[in-house]
């Protein structure tokens, strides 16, 4: 499976890459940078600090957009540190960041692949995509899918009552998205919350011995501090990850197909998912959305796959 990975890393965003490098059976075509978790200066140089410890120096790294569509920048340092990957300590990167934009490279990337063989993954806000689909409209029927994190049902929000924060940063862009027409996997709160990193499940990737198992481990310390401390989690949810192993093994996970809408107008549940998951409307679906994970699965898959490296 050909894949483009749009992320903002972030932690579970690294740990994302980390899953995907290690697996055969994806092949990662490049990795485009947008602003979310932290500006996009640092979301640029984080995906080169990743790429740099899964030992894949080739893989092309491209920046997008460093804002969204029309709100101001909303960033999640209180979540992922200064630097958006706080935790281990990682040399600065030495590959170069390629020149082209991420918005551009999207499309001509869609266009000289055969239609239906590029799979997107965005890990954060959808601007970059929103950007491509409006720029170039005829790569919406070129994409074999879109594979995101983002949106919740039952779990509602985690930065506003309302909304999930890849959404939230750029409702505009996510409303784009999900009115292309494309095929689209949402992995929402819903299920992410579900896969949370436990003390075992931590010992596991240090457990690895390696340089891989140990900066996973100490990246999911920091990151579950957030969460333990606040809501007195058992352990931090690992979001983008499940978009990766959605890509390897659907059966670990269960949805339905339904209809989605993004709220973009509302002062008080700007950026929701609006998710007819009883389909009590008679909007189209728009979207397979996710409602469950079998936990234990997913983490013996990404600690098999993490234990792939070195
Ligand atoms: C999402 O927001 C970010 O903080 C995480 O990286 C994830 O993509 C979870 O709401
Ligand atoms: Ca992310």
């Amino acid at each position: 499976m050909k894949v483009i990975i749009d992320t903002d890393p972030g932690q579970d965003d690294a740990v994302a890459i980390l899953l995907a490098l290690a697996s055969p059976e994806i092949e990662v075509l490049g990795i485009t940078a947008v602003a979310g978790n932290v500006p996009l200066a640092l979301t640029a140089k984080n995906a080169r600090i990743v790429c740099e410890l899964a030992e894949r120096p080739d893989i092309k790294v491209f920046a997008g957009c460093d804002r969204p569509l029309i709100q101001p920048l909303v960033t999640a340092e209180h979540v992922h540190g200064k630097t958006g990957l706080d935790g281990p300590t990682l040399p600065e990167p030495t590959m170069a960041l390629q020149d082209a934009h991420a918005v551009d490279w999207i499309v001509d990337t869609l266009r000289v692949h055969d239609p239906g063989t590029v799979t997107l993954c965005p890990l954060g806000p959808l601007t970059n995509i929103a950007m491509a689909l409006n720029k170039a409209p005829d790569i919406a029927s070129r994409i074999a899918r879109i594979v995101l994190m983002g949106g919740a049902y039952f779990e509602v929000g985690n930065i506003t009552p309302s909304a999930e924060f890849n959404i939230y940063v750029d409702p505009e862009a996510a409303d784009i998205v999900f009115k292309s027409g494309a095929p689209i996997t949402v992995l929402p709160l819903d299920v992410t919350h579900k896969a949370l990193v436990t003390q075992a499940r931590n010992d596991a990737f240090r457990g690895l011995g390696t340089r891989v198992g140990t900066a996973v481990a100490e990246m999911t310390d920091f990151f579950e501090r957030f969460d333990k401390e606040k809501y007195g989690s058992l352990g931090a949810p690992l979001h983008d990850p499940t978009v990766i192993a959605w890509c390897l093994r659907p059966d670990l996970f269960s949805g339905r197909e339904i209809n989605v809408a993004i709220e973009t107008r509302s002062d008080l549940t700007r950026g929701m998912t609006v998710a007819d998951w009883w389909g009590v409307t008679d909007r189209p679906p728009n979207a397979h959305f996710i409602g469950d994970l079998d936990a234990q699965g997913f983490f013996d898959l990404l600690t098999e796959r993490l234990g792939r490296y070195a």
